[in-house]
């Protein structure tokens, strides 16, 4: 199986192209998809096309290192591995899977708050860093209860996604029945079912892993973990503001990063709340449609911010090529979070880990 992945996938759409034959259409597009015309989701990566290098020649290098640090932690090479939510519903192994992968390869990765699998044991897969990402979904309580549980057990960082006032209007979902099928009757389903009929490998794995996750790190007071089923109308309920930045600084002894800053004014802000780093970040053009691209973005930040904290970005990363342009632009490291998930999608943990371990 692993070599046969290796001989097959030379660069991330490779790894695209398997996650689309392998996932129903409606979990490959809530990947693939952005918001609205999902101009900003094009943008994200055709932008790194209009970046040139200006290279200097006849310098002799004995030894290249990737290496890094980011907040201090070492990273092998400048990337993470980005809160991607619902991951379990893309391969039973997950977020496990994905957290292990970073690990073995020697980065960090960060748990989304939508995840299937138990923070405890998705920290414990890594022998990297693990960082978590809040949404308040469930509100403060529910939030304090799982940041204590992120603590005890590991998690060394808390990334606190801004960007999400709203849930992004993603017309591939809408098209797809995304409504009807987390939450909808059984003949509101009937119309979509036929995408897992067809989809026969996803969905043994998929009723063998127990079927729908329930959010294991969002466990409502009374009733444990919330269902999937109510996540989309508690996401919408979830907004974070400055305000919430200032009561996490209270109760979370680590270092925070601020995710989804598009301009200076906002950075600077964030650097006032008390924030270790930033990421310039348009969600991977999944909520506002028609912002700037992330790469186009940083150069603003980076200013605005004065190195006083850590500049990261993300947003249509798919090549070392990408990476070493964001570096260019004055990022300290890219998150990365479709590569991997097309990766996750196509072979679990042998998909996320770079080809010297499949
Ligand atoms: C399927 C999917 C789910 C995501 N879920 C979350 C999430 O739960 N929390 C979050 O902060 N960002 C989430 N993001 C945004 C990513 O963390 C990241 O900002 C984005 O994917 C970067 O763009 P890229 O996919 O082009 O690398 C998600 C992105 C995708 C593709």
């Amino acid at each position: 199986m692993n070599s046969r992945l290796s001989s097959r996938v030379i660069n991330i759409n490779d790894l695209r192209r398997i996650a689309h034959r392998r996932l129903p259409p409606v979990v490959f597009d809530y990947l693939d998809g952005g918001a609205d015309g999902e101009v900003t989701l094009r943008e994200n990566c055709r932008v790194f096309e209009d970046v040139r290098f200006r290279p200097r020649q006849a310098v002799s290098i004995a030894e290249c290192s990737l290496q890094t640090r980011v907040l201090n932690f070492n990273l092998s090479f400048p990337a993470i591995l980005a809160p991607v939510g619902y991951s379990r519903m893309m391969h039973p192994g997950g977020e496990v899977a994905a957290s292990a992968a970073a690990g073995s390869a020697g980065i960090a990765y960060i748990l989304s708050t939508i995840s299937g699998h138990k923070l405890e044991d998705v920290r414990a897969a890594s022998t990297g860093p693990v960082w978590y990402q809040l949404y308040l979904v469930g509100g403060r309580a529910v939030a304090e209860a799982a940041l204590e549980r992120a603590r005890r057990c590991g998690f060394s960082a808390l990334v606190v996604t801004i960007d999400t006032p709203v849930a992004g209007m993603r017309e591939r979902d809408l098209r797809n029945g995304m409504k009807q099928l987390l939450g909808g009757s059984l003949f509101a389903k009937l119309p979509y079912l036929h995408y897992f009929l067809t989809h026969p490998r996803w969905l043994a794995a998929f009723l063998v892993d127990g079927g729908m996750p329930a959010l294991e790190n969002v466990v409502v007071p009374g009733s444990g973990p919330m269902p999937l089923l109510d996540v989309g109308s508690a996401l919408a309920r979830a907004v974070v503001t400055w305000e919430d930045l200032r009561w996490l600084r209270e109760i979370w002894p680590g270092p925070i990063i601020v995710k989804g800053v598009l301009t200076g004014d906002d950075a600077r802000r964030a650097v006032d709340e008390g924030a270790a780093a930033i990421v310039v970040s348009n969600h991977g053009g999944r909520q506002l449609d028609s912002v700037s691209s992330s790469l186009r973005a940083l150069p603003e930040v980076v200013a605005a911010v004065n190195n006083q904290v850590e500049v990261l970005m993300d947003g249509g990363v798919r090549r070392g090529g990408d990476i070493v342009k964001a570096l260019c632009l004055g990022a300290g490291a890219v998150l990365i979070g479709r590569a991997y998930a097309y990766g996750l999608s196509a072979a679990g943990q042998a998909g996320v880990a770079p080809p010297s371990e499949r």
